[in-house]
């Protein structure tokens, strides 16, 4: 072999080797192409399993959800003065989404308790608790509560106390503003916004209780005797426009209140609580129509359910 042999031998021979690389990238290429179709297809048929598994269930958690709360067999006790003070006794309790049920019970008898177990702060108790069908032992509820006294911050104008819910979880800023403006319209605040809680009445007070309570998240909402520091007049007032903004957003509400009126008025079902360690001792169902209007309390069934209710209060 001639130098020019060996140059051209050694040119095809890099040619080979060229063509085998372009070989071997071709197969790589083709191994790439394999390995993403395998990929995509994984991912089709995975985002497929999620899709059918998370519409099974939907389906099967379907019945549970609607169950807003649910209090299974709950029980609990205190201790004052190193003696067991029983509070509550084998409650159970279940709440439609989007129902309006009232509390009504002696004073003492574990009303306010009941709620503080419901929204997660009591964590001493037997039995179960699920809200919106999780089971509150093990996952923080997203409950609005309306604690029994109003608590508003004095130091802060109508806007900002309505807001400070807003503000804890951090959504505030990414809130919108005209939504914030159409509530405090709703709630009859509007041209109070900058005024501050010493500036209002007793029933505006309670409007930005309600309002801040109405914007903390969770669809569930406790409200402690909202009205119980009114006079007549102004509670018959805030009832009215009670009635009128739950029938607008139907959210769940548990009320606790004193007045059987007021319970029958605004309610869909009441339930009465004994004496300390309170038990439920009677449920009604309230099938007065909606929209409510104030001269129902004067029809014969309005009066029934009075009469039942305060045989069973005074029981
Ligand atoms: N943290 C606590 N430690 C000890 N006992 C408590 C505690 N909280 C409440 N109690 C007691 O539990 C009982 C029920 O109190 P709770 O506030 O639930 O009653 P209530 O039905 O809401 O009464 P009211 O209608 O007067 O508001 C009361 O006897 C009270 O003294
Ligand atoms: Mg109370």
């Amino acid at each position: 072999m001639n130098i020019s042999t060996n140059q051209h031998f050694m040119k095809l021979n890099t040619i080979g080797t060229h063509f085998s690389i372009i070989e071997d990238k071709k197969s790589t290429i083709t191994i790439m192409y394999t390995y993403m179709e395998f990929v995509m297809y994984a991912q089709i048929i995975w985002l497929s399993f999620l899709y059918v598994k998370s519409s099974v269930i939907a389906k099967f958690t379907e019945v549970k959800v609607e169950q807003a709360v649910e209090v299974i067999n709950l029980s609990k006790s205190y201790i004052l003065d190193k003696k067991e003070l029983k509070v509550l006794e084998n409650i159970n309790l279940k709440v439609t989404a989007g129902n309006f049920i009232s509390i009504i019970g002696p004073s003492g008898c574990g009303k306010s308790t009941l709620f503080r177990v419901i929204a997660g702060l009591e964590k001493d108790y037997t039995g179960s608790v699920y809200v919106n069908g999780s089971d509150i032992a093990n996952t923080k509820p997203y409950i609005a509560y309306m604690l029994q006294k109003d608590l508003l911050l004095p130091w802060r104008n109508v806007w900002k106390n309505v807001v400070l819910p807003l503000e804890l979880a951090g959504t505030l800023k990414d809130t919108d503003n005209t939504f914030l403006e159409k509530m405090l319209e709703e709630f009859g605040l509007k041209e109070f916004k900058n005024a501050y809680p010493d500036e209002l009445s007793g029933g505006m007070r309670q409007r930005v209780a309600l309002l801040r309570t109405w914007l903390m998240k969770g669809s569930v909402m406790l409200l402690d005797e909202p009205f119980g520091a009114l006079d007549a007049l102004t509670r018959n007032h805030m009832q009215d426009w009670l009635t009128k903004v739950w029938e607008k957003h139907q959210k769940t509400v548990l009320f606790i209140t004193h007045d059987i009126e007021e319970a029958i008025y605004l309610s869909d079902e009441i339930v009465v609580m004994s004496q300390r360690p309170g038990k439920f001792i009677e449920s009604l169902n309230i099938d007065l129509e909606r929209p409510r209007k104030r001269d129902m309390v004067y029809t014969q069934q309005f009066v029934e359910y009075k009469k039942r209710i305060m045989s069973k209060v005074q029981e």
